[in-house]
């Protein structure tokens, strides 16, 4: 590879990494199940950005892509509790100790997100449907959050 192609290359990869500095540093150090969960909720997040493109109509709308994005959260959501050992505080993590005092709640909350994903994928060719229930998917993220997550500073 020529040096300047190579050169172009690293400081690509360069920008790349420091265009997204608060992830690298806030996450950098999550070990084991900590690690796991955030990697699941970034994936649920992931699936949640599929569904808002097509939820807006920023691109059209495509049965099979919702059910695979509603799919994927409602199976994500029942993982939620056990990735939530006792405990599991250590290090860089945001979940706040109220999971703890108040699992049933927790446990709930998952619950309710899973109901809710579910509801999508059972409509998954209706984009009226689809913009009201993903608006109510939305809002059982934001709810869990406040009880339970404590946002650290960046
Ligand atoms: C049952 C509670 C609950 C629900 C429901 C929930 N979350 Fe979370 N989420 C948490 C907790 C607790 C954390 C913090 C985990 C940690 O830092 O250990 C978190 C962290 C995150 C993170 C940060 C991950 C990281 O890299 O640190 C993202 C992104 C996220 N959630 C997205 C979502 C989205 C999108 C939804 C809804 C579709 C959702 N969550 C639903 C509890 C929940």
């Amino acid at each position: 590879m020529p040096y300047k192609t190579f050169a172009a290359i690293l400081t690509l990869f360069v920008l790349t990494l420091s265009s997204n500095p608060a992830s690298v540093s806030a996450h950098g150090g999550a070990k084991g199940i900590v690690k796991e969960r955030m990697e699941l909720m970034k994936d649920i997040r992931k699936a949640m950005k599929s569904l808002g493109a097509m939820a807006r109509g920023k691109v059209p709308l495509d049965s099979a892509k919702v059910k695979a994005a509603a799919g994927r959260i409602a199976q994500h959501g029942q993982k939620i509790p056990a990735l939530f050992p006792k405990g599991s505080t250590k290090g860089v993590t945001e979940a706040s100790p109220r999971i703890w005092q108040d699992f049933e709640g927790f446990r709930n909350s998952a619950d309710e997100m899973v109901a809710v994903a579910r509801e999508i994928t059972g409509q998954s060719d209706n984009a009226a449907a689809l913009k009201a229930t993903y608006r109510r998917l939305g809002k059982t993220c934001s709810t869990c959050h406040k009880l339970y997550r404590v946002k650290k500073k960046r």
